[in-house]
């Protein structure tokens, strides 16, 4: 078709017109999007919480809220609306604390477009990229060089891939207890509330519409939802008892939101991957499960920090699952200045020869029950990283509670030179050795005399010789070092348990005729019946008596001992 000058002149500022219309649309696009967004809202006049600037809807203009001052018709909610709304946006990986005084709730929205550019690309990318590696149609997909089909898979995924939104939140503080002596009722737990629904935006106790209610856990709580809308939640704090606390002091949380995983997480119902070693009157040691499955695996920093509590102290009474809770109010915890009563370390040995993390705990009250609690930082640990757990996250693990022994002859001791799996109570003597650093050289020195001995004896032995002269193909002498060092080490450094403990057949009574630190005796029908028996009233070893004299204790037989520490190590 032939167009004459003044038809093509018509067509040219008929499209010159649409551009100009277009380019308007595009410049003034979130006028239309806000025009979308109201269709909603007259559905629900009377809605307290509406944050929608309608400048053309008379009614609800006047249901605003007395603090509502901006008119700004130009600008669309998202940036007037939520400052009214006090529902505070929230950016992922942005851990951030709060106050709440009693009775009151504050809002947060994650708004799904702070994430929906590249960011959230990159985090869908990486998931899938991770899934389609160990999953098989992955590896069939990709792996069979059939590029075209391998990213025609790989868009469709991006496309359907929901992202998921993780919310954790820790109390950090609580309010305080009038009295220090009112240790039955612990502070009442906060309570987070999330919006499911797109009408709800500031969800609480007086706005439940459509919300979850979640209440913390020990002062802790996560909640995951996907992530196809804006996310409204808000941190409600309960009624406080002003008989039994402070109620002008507030409760005080830390909030974070991720996308890779819960920022602070506990573990429900799951292994405290703590153990209890063993303990004196004043220390203990605690061990954490191997860190690593080969022997060849390395970890370089400790990826555990440890919490303990004297069990009568109520301060993390409610706040056992939170991170900065324990962080705030634990007893022995790792303070600001790097010291802790606890110090850690790595460990490689054990029947498996596996890293473990190791805590000695020191300052402990005598005959006392303690709490321990790890928690993990997934950032450091080997299975962690392997799991693509998120960067910086800390798990809370459940409790394990310790008790230490009465002030009496038994010493923890523990990092031996020859007895490196000795890590145990032994008898010692306060007065003259007042730490198990002293006390153990004095066992150091003895096993490694005896050890010199036995090396001399050995060096007898023809270890080097051609297969058909030895003794026995099976076993060689380095297996007899093992064996033999195994049996001194049981034998030479007896495990102590305090001479108060309940009679039991693994335990035997030692040095009942020497006196108790503080001067007292074993009850006389006891030395009468037994005094004169050597097994009953010395150590089963003469150097014991001579450089350390003890004082009572029980041992625990060294058949038992080898049975206690196979259950230490499996
Ligand atoms: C997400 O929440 C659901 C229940 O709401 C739960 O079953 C699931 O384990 C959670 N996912 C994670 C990774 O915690
Ligand atoms: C501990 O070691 C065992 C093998 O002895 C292994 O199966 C297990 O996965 C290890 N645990 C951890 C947490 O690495
Ligand atoms: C030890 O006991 C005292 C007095 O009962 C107490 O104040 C203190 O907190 C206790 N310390 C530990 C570490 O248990
Ligand atoms: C163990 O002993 C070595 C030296 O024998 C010392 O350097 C190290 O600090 C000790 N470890 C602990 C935890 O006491
Ligand atoms: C252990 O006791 C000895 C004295 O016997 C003392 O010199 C040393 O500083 C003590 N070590 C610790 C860690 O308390
Ligand atoms: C002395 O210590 C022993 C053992 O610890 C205990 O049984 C006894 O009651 C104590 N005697 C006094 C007078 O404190």
């Amino acid at each position: 078709m032939q167009l004459s000058p003044l038809q093509s002149r018509l067509a040219a500022s008929l499209i010159a017109s649409c551009l100009v219309i277009i380019l308007y649309v595009f410049l003034f696009a979130p006028q239309f999007a806000f025009a979308a967004d109201l269709s909603q809202v007259p559905s629900r006049p009377g809605f307290s919480g509406s944050s929608y600037d309608l400048d053309d809807t008379a009614d609800l203009i006047d249901a605003r809220r007395p603090s509502y001052e901006s008119d700004f018709s130009l600008f669309d909610r998202s940036i007037v609306g939520r400052v009214v709304d006090g529902a505070t946006p929230i950016a992922v990986d942005t851990p951030t604390l709060g106050n709440l005084t009693p009775e009151s709730t504050f809002a947060y929205v994650f708004e799904v477009a702070s994430v929906s550019g590249r960011s959230a690309q990159e985090h869908a990318t990486s998931h899938e990229l991770r899934r389609s590696l160990d999953g098989p149609q992955g590896l069939a997909a990709g792996g069979g060089g059939d590029e075209e089909l391998g990213s025609e898979l790989d868009v469709v995924r991006r496309q359907t891939a929901s992202k998921t939104l993780y919310i954790s939140v820790n109390t950090c503080i609580q309010p305080s207890r009038i009295s220090p002596d009112q240790t039955t009722i612990d502070p009442p737990q906060l309570t987070l509330y999330v919006s499911t629904s797109s009408d709800n935006t500031s969800p609480g106790p007086e706005n439940t519409q459509g919300t979850q209610k979640l209440v913390f856990d020990e002062g802790a709580v996560m909640f995951n939802t996907s992530l196809d809308r804006d996310i409204y939640f808000s941190i409600s704090a309960p009624e406080v008892s002003e008989t039994d606390f402070v109620t002008t002091s507030p409760y005080n949380y830390e909030v974070a939101v991720s996308l890779t995983g819960y920022y602070r997480s506990y573990a429900n119902n799951a292994e405290p991957n703590l153990i209890w070693v063993d303990s004196d009157a004043s220390s203990s040691l605690l061990t954490t499960l191997n860190l690593t499955s080969l022997p060849e695996e390395v970890v370089s920093t400790p990826p555990y920090v440890v919490f303990v509590q004297n069990t009568k102290n109520p301060n993390i009474n409610g706040i056992r699952k939170s991170y900065c809770g324990l962080s705030n109010w634990a007893q022995i915890r790792p303070l600001e200045d790097g010291q802790s009563q606890a110090s850690t370390g790595l460990r490689q040995g054990g029947v498996a020869n596996l890293t473990m993390q190791e805590f000695y705990v020191t300052g402990l009250n005598a005959s006392a029950n303690y709490t321990g609690i790890v928690a993990l930082n997934t950032s450091l640990s080997l299975e962690k990283r392997q799991e693509g757990g998120s960067g910086g996250g800390m798990i809370v693990y459940n409790a394990i509670t310790f008790t230490t022994k009465p002030n009496g002859a038994c010493t923890f001791v523990f990092n031996l030179t020859l007895c490196t799996e000795t890590r145990y109570a032994v008898p010692g003597n306060l007065a003259k050795f007042p730490n198990g650093t002293a006390l153990a050289a004095v066992y150091d020195e003895y096993t490694q005399a005896m050890w010199a001995n036995f090396e001399k004896v050995l060096q007898q032995t023809p270890c080097q010789a051609p297969p058909t002269e030895r003794y026995s193909l099976a076993r060689d002498c380095d297996d007899c070092k093992q064996a033999y060092k195994n049996w001194l080490c049981s034998v030479a450094i007896p495990r102590c348990e305090d001479f108060s403990s309940a009679d039991e057949s693994y335990l035997h009574m030692r040095n009942i005729n020497a006196p108790f630190p503080n001067g007292s005796f074993v009850n006389e029908d006891i030395r009468k019946e037994f005094g004169d028996k050597k097994a009953f009233n010395s150590s089963r070893n003469v150097e014991i008596d001579e450089k350390i004299q003890p004082g009572p204790y029980k041992e625990v037989l060294p058949i038992f001992l080898s049975i206690a520490k196979f259950k230490i190590w499996v």
